[in-house]
């Protein structure tokens, strides 16, 4: 039996269409945990006017980075599925898009706000932290993280399409614990306690140096679309 967890990349490439058609086109469509529309409001708000978005596990660039495009943001798609971010470029040309694995890239520049979006929670508790130890980086004193976390810790699977569909969390506390060793100093929070899902806003704090973003021998950049 294939491990839920190392099928994610291949389970949203090989069903991309249908991953487009059930998240469908506008902010609001998934779930009602998180308000998605009143989170991209408070992200945006954030943000410099005209400033620049990293979106970790950006899908197919609908419905956020069209969204923050719309709003006039530049905004940059990391992804590990080459036929989402395919129609990515085909639909939102104004977009970088680029193929990656968020456990381990490196786009050599810093962004005025990274996005993570229900995607995080498809890597396993240690590929978690090695993701945020690529991605935080990215950010540079006074750049803000927004991030969907799942508050109690522990592993479920779900389904999807006909199969299974693997999420993990590290938990409040822990994912707490990592940001406040990078700097990031919590803005706000939005979200349902109850349902258990949580936004965070983010910002680095301003008196430190940022960490140097982490070099990663062998990363193909090549393969940027768009
Ligand atoms: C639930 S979808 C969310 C997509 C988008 N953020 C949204 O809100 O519509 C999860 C996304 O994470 C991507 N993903 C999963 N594992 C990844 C990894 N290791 N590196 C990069 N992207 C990954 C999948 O390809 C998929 O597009």
């Amino acid at each position: 039996m294939i491990d839920p967890a190392e099928r994610i990349i291949g389970l949203y490439d090989d069903k991309a269409e249908g991953w487009i058609a059930d998240r469908g086109p506008a902010l609001g469509g998934l779930g009602k945990s998180i308000d998605e529309v009143e989170a991209f409001e408070r992200f945006a708000a954030a943000l410099p006017r005209g400033g620049a978005v990293l979106d970790v596990g950006c899908g197919s660039g609908w419905p956020w980075g069209a969204a923050l495009i719309e709003r006039g943001f530049r905004v940059t798609g990391l992804d590990a599925s080459p036929r989402l971010l395919a129609h990515a470029a085909q639909t939102l040309p104004e977009g970088e898009w680029v193929v990656g694995d968020m456990r381990a890239f490196d786009l050599a520049r810093t962004f005025d706000g990274v996005l993570v979006w229900y995607s995080l929670f498809h890597l396993t508790p240690g590929d978690q932290r090695r993701a945020l130890r690529h991605l935080l980086p990215h950010l540079p004193p006074n750049g803000v993280l927004m991030m969907t976390i799942a508050t109690e810790a522990g592993v479920s699977i779900g389904h999807w399409r006909g199969e299974s569909l693997y999420h993990a969390s590290l938990g409040a506390s822990a994912y707490a614990a990592i940001l406040a060793d990078g700097d990031f100093i919590r803005d706000d929070h939005g979200g349902r306690p109850d349902t258990g899902s949580e936004a965070w806003i983010l910002r680095r704090r301003t008196d430190h140096p940022p960490s140097q973003p982490n070099v990663v021998p062998g990363l193909d950049q090549s393969a940027h679309q768009g």
